[in-house]
């Protein structure tokens, strides 16, 4: 049996059969509709989702599963004080597999240990988000056509945001791609991933707040969201915000056939009016990960 905590849980040929199983069912997804006959998902969300608890839901309908979960702490008895470990060795026993979010950063490795059936971790506080992952790199490789030779910008709250923390740990596993990551200074990326990941595996980045300066170099544009669920303190949440906000006059800076991806919810960080240009791409992305997440349920089930 096989969990999936971290996107690193994947080596680069099961992520690409993953990927390559996830394009095939965007092409034809009635061809799988049957595959989960009999199979049921429990969706274990201690915190809040609209489409991570839901594209997995779609994900295992589609595959003709059932779905049981909760979408609360507070809709759970862990409101009454049951631990991780005995939450999960209970599902063990009402489903075949289960995707659990949780603001701790770490609870679903706890999980894991104690589980019957695979885990997938939909979220674990700011620490990583292995399915908006495969959800980012499905969509690089489907719109680019490669997940090499990339120029990624990552722009907003590079210290909390677990989808960039998780994409850059997969990503710095393909030759040549580089990283302009656009930050306030309170809201650069953490030092673990800056020494162990980028400066250790001799990755090519750059720290900068000038994001119209390096538009013109990116393949991607990776836009995150201020969180204000993971600040302590208020003030600084209001005061960082709205550091950058992507607009139509930005996007003028932008090759043509640069994307700008966003996992979402979107706030204030991307203008409406970019939502017509061609190049942005974050619903599509939203799109896709119902069919990698397809791929991945069946992948860990032994059904692909
Ligand atoms: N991208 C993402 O994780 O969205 P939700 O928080 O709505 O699941």
């Amino acid at each position: 049996m096989k969990h999936l905590i971290s996107p690193l849980d994947l080596s680069i040929s099961e992520l690409e059969e993953i990927l390559n199983l996830g394009q095939a069912i965007m092409k034809a997804p009635d061809k799988y509709s049957s595959i989960c006959e009999g199979k049921k998902l429990a969706t274990l969300f201690y915190e809040p989702s609209t489409r991570t608890r839901l594209s997995f839901e779609a994900a295992m309908l589609n595959l003709g599963g059932k779905v049981l979960g909760f979408s609360s702490a507070d809709s759970s008895s862990a409101s009454k004080g049951e631990s991780v470990a005995d939450t999960i060795r209970v599902i063990s026993s009402y489903a075949d597999i289960c995707a659990m979010r949780h603001p701790k950063e770490g609870a679903p490795v706890v999980a894991a240990m104690h589980s019957g059936i695979p885990v997938i971790n939909a979220g674990d506080g700011g620490h990583n988000h292995p399915t908006q992952t495969l959800t980012d790199l499905l969509t690089i490789k489907e719109l680019k056509g490669r997940l090499d030779n990339l120029t990624i910008g990552m722009c907003g709250d590079l210290k909390f945001g677990r989808t960039v923390h998780s994409l850059i740990n997969a990503m710095v596993r393909y030759e040549n791609v580089r990283f302009i990551l656009v930050s306030p200074n309170e809201l650069k990326i953490p030092d673990y991933l800056r020494q162990e990941v980028l400066i250790a595996g001799n990755i090519d980045f750059i720290e900068t707040s000038e994001l119209e300066k390096y538009m013109p170099e990116l393949d991607i544009l990776y836009m995150t969201r201020v969180q204000r669920e993971r600040f302590f303190n208020e003030e600084d949440y209001i005061r960082l915000k709205d550091s950058f906000i992507l607009d139509a006059e930005k996007m003028k800076y932008a090759r043509k056939d640069m994307y700008v991806l966003h996992p979402l919810p979107r706030v204030n960080e991307i203008a409406t009016e970019v939502d017509d240009d061609p190049r942005a791409v974050y619903f599509k992305q939203a799109e896709f990960g119902v069919y990698v997440r397809m791929a991945l349920i069946m992948t860990l089930l032994g059904l692909a």
